[in-house]
């Protein structure tokens, strides 16, 4: 399978289109970047305050790279109570910042040339450069609708799985935002005790779920051998610039990424840690009000896009609909049409791989509102008698 990416990273090429149209003086309905719009949790926010004017919480944090022990523990508490899963919080996890550092980390952890590692198309754009700067090979393995976006692992052949290091899938997805269960890690966890690999899941969206919450890889038995899982607090918790993360799992993994941090950071910041540590610990309704958000804002958007001729699946899990629109052109092409013509962004399909071509990705970080001004606004292309020839409504 060929290498999907094109250029620079997609985010940063979104930023620069969506800051241009705003510089025109234009209302831009920014559907691209899944960077919340919401609170975080009112005791997280009471925490920092506290913390935050406490002299010795400007010092190196205790426990440096691998995050204070506080924040450890406190992760450790949360995986128990959501997915069952006991974790030793002085050996099977550490802090990140942000779990976006993991794939890196691991990528250098793990892979030199002539290893393999397994990544999915379409994906997220930092799996791929973070294994390029290895040396390594990359297989990509496709998510097909057919197989409920989950990778066909029959299909990997035996010779890719044999140098195979690394294989990372992310759960639930971004862009497509299906989600897995129990017997796929299952099956994952049997080929990388097989082949002897570290299996990562990507669990950034682990929280934001509108059917029955999903499974963490770590709660399949044996899971602690070979697999580890990246969690994200930025869109938990709606704290995406603090950059607030963790890696949990395998010991020697853990380990072996926290060599490579020790001589790179210090730890994150001391008060964002005791924040995040005491939201961790909270069971107020927080999270349910905030799938409830999500789930009304998804809910108006693919019965918009539906309408307007988009086909739309609602996505079990995470924080984006996946479309097809129903016009003709490349996503990119599409994607730019819809910027320039009715000031609504959404990122192309092909950025996150070959097989996410003729598909767009809104994140759902807009309120309803606004969602409902940008189905408005995009039923004028369809009804517009004037668009540009290229991006003529298809049938
Ligand atoms: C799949 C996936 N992993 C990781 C991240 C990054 O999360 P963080 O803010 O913790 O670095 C994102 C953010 O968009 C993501 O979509």
């Amino acid at each position: 399978m060929t290498a999907k990416r094109e250029g620079e990273y997609l985010s940063f090429t979104m930023r620069s289109m969506v800051n241009a149209s705003l510089q025109q003086g234009k209302d831009v309905i920014d559907f691209t970047i899944g960077n919340p719009d919401l609170p975080m949790p009112s005791a997280m926010l009471e925490t920092l305050v506290n913390e935050i004017n406490h002299p010795d919480n400007h010092r190196y944090p205790e426990g440096e790279s691998r995050g204070i022990r506080a924040f450890r523990e406190a992760a450790a508490v949360m995986y128990d109570r959501r997915y069952g899963v006991r974790l030793d919080p002085d050996r099977e996890l550490i802090g990140l910042i942000g779990s976006k550092e993991g794939a890196r980390y691991l990528s250098l952890a793990l892979l030199k040339p002539g290893d393999v590692v397994i990544l999915c198309n379409p994906g997220y754009p930092t799996y791929e450069p973070c294994a390029e700067l290895t040396g390594a090979d990359i297989y990509f393995t496709p998510l097909l609708e057919g197989n409920g976006y989950l990778p066909d692992l029959g299909q990997i052949p035996e010779e890719v799985f044999h140098r195979t290091k690394l294989m990372i899938v992310n759960y639930p997805n971004n862009p497509i935002g299906a989600a897995a269960d129990v017997p796929f890690y299952t099956r994952l966890i049997e080929l990388a005790k097989r082949y002897e690999f570290i299996v990562c899941n990507d669990n950034a969206y682990g929280e934001l779920y509108y059917e029955d919450p999903p499974a963490s890889i770590l709660s399949v038995p044996g899971a602690l051998e070979c697999a580890v899982e990246l969690t994200s607090l930025s869109k938990t918790y709606n704290i995406c610039g603090w950059r607030i993360g963790m890696i949990a799992g395998h010991a020697d993994t853990v380990a072996k990424v926290l060599d490579l941090k020790q001589y790179t950071d210090a730890g994150m910041f001391t008060p964002f840690q005791k924040a995040a540590a005491a939201a961790m610990l909270q069971e107020d309704g927080y999270l349910d009000w905030l799938r409830s958000v999500y789930r009304a804002r998804r809910d108006l958007l693919v019965e918009g896009l539906r309408e307007l001729g988009f086909t739309a699946a609602s996505p079990r899990a995470g924080m984006f609909i996946w479309a097809k629109p129903p016009y003709k052109g490349s996503s990119w092409d599409i994607s730019r049409m819809l910027l320039e013509q009715c000031s609504i962004a959404c990122n192309p399909g092909s950025g996150y791989g070959s097989y996410g071509e003729g598909f767009l990705r809104f994140s759902l970080c807009v309120t309803e509102e606004r969602i409902k001004e940008a189905i408005a606004r995009m039923k004028q292309i369809k009804d517009d008698a004037h668009v540009k020839s290229d991006y003529i409504p298809v049938g």
